[in-house]
C-alpha cells in the first residue's frame, strides 16, 4: 500500500488517488493552442456541446417513448407532444439538434479541409472525425425510424434494399439485416437498441480519441505554420513576449469557445422555439403504412449529396458510386500528395479544387431534393460525375503543387 500524506482539500485527496492535477496540467492549463485562430476553431466545441444536448434531450424522449410498431407513432406525435409537460420543447431540441449538427460537422470537416489539418502528423485526427462522421449518420438514420412514420418506413425499406448489392441479389442480407421479410417490430426493436445505445457509446469513444489524436500534433492554425510549442510555452509563462504564439486551452481558449457556443446557442434555440419545422418532414406526421407507396422518397437534407450520387446511375454503378462516396473522405489524408500545411487559398490549383468540391457538393444536396427529371436530372448526373472527376484529380494536382 503506498503511503499517504494527509490530503489539505478535496482537491489534493483526489489527487493524490486520481492524479487529477497531472490531468488537468496535460489536458487544461499546459495544453497549448496556438493564438493565430479564428471562430471556425470553435467548431469542434461547439459539436461537443450539441451532442451533449442530443443526449439529455434524448433521455427524456426516451421516459415516454415506446418502441412497439403499434404504439411508437402515438407515444411520440401524442404522448410526448400534447400530454407531457414540456415533450415538445425536448422533442423540437432534440429533431432541430439532429439536424443542425450536421450542418456544424459539415462546417467543421470542410474547415480542416480548407486549413489542410488532415496532413502529415494529423491524420489520425481526420480518422477519428470521419468514424464520427459515420457514427453520427447511423445514429441520424436510426433515430429517424423511431417515430415510426411513413418515411421513417419507406426511408428504412430503401437503405436496407441497399444492401441487396443491386444484381448480387443479396436479399438474404436484407431479411438479416431487417429481422423480417419488411421492415416489422424486430426492425424497429434493433434499431431503437441503436440509436439509445450501441450507436451513442461508439460516440462517446470515438469523441475522446479524436481529442486524443489532437493532444500530440496539437491543433492547425490559419497559416499552417509549425513551430516548437515548448519554448513558446516557455516564453508565454516566463511573460517574456508581447505577442505569444500560444495560449493555455483552459482558461483563455475555452473562455473564447464558450463566447462562440453562447452565440450558437442563441441561434440554436431560436430555431427550437419559432423554426422547428425544418427539421421535421411533414410526411412523417402520417403513420407508416406498408401499403402505401410515398410519392417522393429522399432522406433528410445532410444525406442529400450521397443520395444524388446513386441515383443518376443505373443499379450496379449508383451502387457502387454510392460506396465510393460513403469512404472516399477518409482517404482524404492519403490522396493529398502535397507537403504543404496551408489555406488553401495560397496552394495554388487545390484552392479551385477545395471551393469546386464545396460548391459540388451543395449543387448534388439540392438537386438531391428535387424530382429527378428533366433539366434537374441533369444537373444532378454532371454534378455527380464531376465528384468523380475531383477526387480522380486530387492526388496529380497535389502532387504537382509547388513547394511552399
Ligand atoms: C461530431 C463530433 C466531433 C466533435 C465533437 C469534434 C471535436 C473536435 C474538437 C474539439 C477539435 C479541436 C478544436 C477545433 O478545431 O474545432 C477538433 C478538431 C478537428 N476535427 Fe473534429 N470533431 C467532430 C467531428 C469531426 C469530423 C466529422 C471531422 C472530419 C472528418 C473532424 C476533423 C477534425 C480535424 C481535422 C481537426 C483538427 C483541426 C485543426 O487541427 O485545426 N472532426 N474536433
Amino acid at each position: 500500500m503506498a503511503h499517504f500524506e494527509k490530503a489539505n482539500s478535496i482537491g489534493e485527496w483526489l489527487d493524490q488517488r486520481l492524479a487529477v492535477n497531472t490531468l488537468k496540467r496535460v489536458m487544461q492549463t499546459e495544453y497549448w493552442i496556438p493564438k493565430d485562430i479564428n471562430f471556425l476553431w470553435a467548431m469542434g466545441m461547439v459539436l461537443a456541446a450539441t451532442f451533449g444536448i442530443l443526449l439529455v434531450s434524448g433521455i427524456f424522449l426516451l421516459m415516454y417513448y415506446q418502441p412497439n410498431i403499434d404504439t411508437a407513432f402515438d407515444s411520440v406525435n401524442y404522448t410526448i407532444m400534447s400530454e407531457v409537460g414540456y415533450g415538445w420543447l425536448w422533442r423540437h431540441i432534440h429533431g432541430v439538434g439532429a439536424s443542425i449538427v450536421f450542418l456544424i460537422i459539415y462546417i467543421h470537416m470542410f474547415t480542416g479541409i480548407y486549413y489542410g489539418s488532415y496532413k502529415k502528423g494529423r491524420e489520425l485526427i481526420w480518422l477519428s472525425g470521419m468514424g464520427l462522421f459515420v457514427a453520427f449518420s447511423a445514429e441520424a438514420f436510426s433515430g429517424y425510424m423511431l417515430p415510426w412514420g411513413q418515411m421513417s418506413y419507406w426511408a428504412g425499406m430503401v437503405i436496407t434494399n441497399l444492401f441487396s448489392g443491386g444484381s448480387l441479389h443479396a436479399d438474404g442480407l436484407v431479411e438479416w439485416i431487417r429481422g423480417d421479410y419488411v421492415p416489422g417490430q424486430a426492425f424497429l426493436s434493433r434499431f431503437f437498441m441503436l440509436h439509445v445505445l450501441l450507436i451513442p457509446l461508439a460516440i462517446i469513444g470515438l469523441i475522446v480519441l479524436h481529442f486524443g489524436t489532437l493532444r500530440i500534433p496539437h491543433v492547425n492554425n490559419q497559416e499552417g505554420e509549425e513551430f516548437d510549442y515548448k519554448e513558446a510555452a516557455e516564453l508565454y509563462k516566463a511573460g517574456k513576449v508581447k505577442e505569444s504564439k500560444v495560449i493555455p486551452f483552459s482558461p483563455v481558449f475555452l473562455s473564447k469557445d464558450i463566447f462562440v457556443m453562447g452565440v450558437y446557442f442563441i441561434l440554436f434555440f431560436y430555431l427550437v422555439f419559432y423554426h422547428f419545422g425544418f427539421a421535421m418532414d411533414p410526411v412523417n406526421f402520417d403513420p407508416a403504412d406498408g401499403l402505401k407507396t410515398p410519392a417522393h422518397i429522399y432522406p433528410e437534407w445532410y444525406f442529400l449529396w450521397s443520395y444524388e450520387i446513386l441515383r443518376p446511375f443505373p443499379t450496379d454503378p449508383g451502387l457502387i458510386a454510392f460506396a465510393f462516396a460513403q469512404v472516399i473522405f477518409f482517404m482524404l489524408p492519403f490522396l493529398d500528395r502535397s507537403p504543404n500545411v496551408a489555406p488553401a487559398s495560397r496552394r495554388g490549383a487545390f484552392k479551385f479544387w477545395f471551393w469546386a468540391m464545396l460548391i459540388d457538393m451543395i449543387v448534388l444536396t439540392f438537386m438531391g431534393k428535387l424530382p429527378p427529371e428533366g433539366i434537374w436530372s441533369t444537373i444532378g448526373l454532371v454534378a455527380a460525375l464531376a465528384f468523380f472527376v475531383l477526387w480522380i484529380a486530387l492526388p496529380i494536382i497535389t502532387k504537382t503543387e509547388k513547394k511552399l
